[in-house]
C-alpha cells in the first residue's frame, strides 16, 4: 500500500476515473463496472476496481483542489502503475454559450494554483490535455451524438472568490468554466509521461447564477462517465 491508499500492488487497473467526491465513485462503480471491489477506504476517499466491458479500470476519488488530488495522482502513479488518469467532475460556466448540464472536454487548464509557479519561476506553463485520449473522448461524443464543448477551463484554488465578478478577466481570454483540480493533473502526467484528460459537466453557472438540481446532475454525470468509459 502506498500512504494514502490501501489496494495491494496490481489491485488497480492503467486507467483510472476521478471523481472529486469519494461518494461519486462508489456510484460511478455500482453503477457502471462488473465485479467492483473496494481497494481503499483511508480518510473516506474511496477507490475501486472492476471491469467495463470486459476491461479493467478503477475509479479514485480525489478531494477538492489541487494539492488533495495530487496526492492520489502521485500515488495512483508511482506506486500502482496508472497510465491514464481521467478526471469526471462538475464545473461553473464562465461564457454565456455554456449552460449548466452541457459537457466540457478541458484542451488546457489555466490556473490561480501555484503549483508551477514555484517550478518556472518567471515563466508560464500550460497543462494540456493528452492528445490521444482527448482524441478518443470527443470521437467517442461524436459517433454517439452527446454534444461537448472543448477548450480552456481554469483550475482555481478558491471556491468563494472575494470578487463574484472577478470571473469575467478569464472569461475574456476565452476561459469556459472553473473547476479545481485539472491543471494539477495535467502537470503531474505530463512530469511522469502519463496520460490525462478533465471531462466536466457543468453544474452552476457563473453568468446566471443558475444551479443543476442534484437530480440532473446525475443525469448528466451520466453522460460524461459514459464518454470517460468510451475512451478505454
Ligand atoms: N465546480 C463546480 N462549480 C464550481 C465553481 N463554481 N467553482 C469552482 N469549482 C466548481
Amino acid at each position: 500500500m502506498s500512504i494514502h491508499i490501501a489496494a495491494k500492488k496490481g489491485e488497480i487497473a492503467e486507467t483510472v476515473l476521478l471523481p472529486g467526491d469519494p461518494l461519486r465513485a462508489k456510484w460511478i462503480a455500482e453503477t457502471y463496472l462488473d465485479d467492483p471491489f473496494c481497494y481503499n477506504q483511508i480518510r473516506g476517499m474511496l477507490g475501486y476496481t472492476g471491469t467495463y466491458k470486459g476491461k479493467r479500470v478503477s475509479v479514485q476519488g480525489t478531494g477538492m483542489g489541487i494539492p488533495s488530488a495530487l496526492i492520489y495522482c502521485h500515488e495512483l502513479i508511482n506506486d500502482y502503475g496508472a497510465k491514464n488518469l481521467i478526471r469526471v467532475g462538475s464545473a461553473g460556466s464562465y461564457q454565456k454559450n455554456v449552460n449548466i448540464r452541457d459537457i466540457v472536454i478541458a484542451m488546457a487548464a489555466s490556473s490561480t494554483s501555484g503549483i508551477n509557479n514555484s517550478r518556472f519561476i518567471n515563466s508560464d506553463y500550460s497543462p494540456t490535455a493528452n492528445f490521444d485520449l482527448f482524441m478518443k473522448a470527443a470521437q467517442y461524443a461524436r459517433d454517439h451524438n452527446i454534444p461537448i464543448k472543448a477548450g480552456n477551463v481554469l483550475s482555481s484554488d478558491e471556491f468563494y472568490e472575494d470578487d463574484p465578478e472577478s470571473y469575467k478577466e478569464w472569461a475574456d481570454f476565452g476561459v469556459l468554466c472553473v473547476e479545481m483540480e485539472a491543471a494539477g493533473l495535467y502537470t503531474i502526467a505530463a512530469k511522469f509521461n502519463v496520460k490525462a484528460l478533465a471531462i466536466l459537466t457543468i453544474s452552476d453557472s457563473l453568468v446566471t447564477g443558475e444551479k443543476t438540481s442534484s437530480q440532473e446532475r446525475e443525469t448528466t454525470f451520466g453522460k460524461m462517465i459514459e464518454i470517460a468509459l468510451g475512451t478505454l
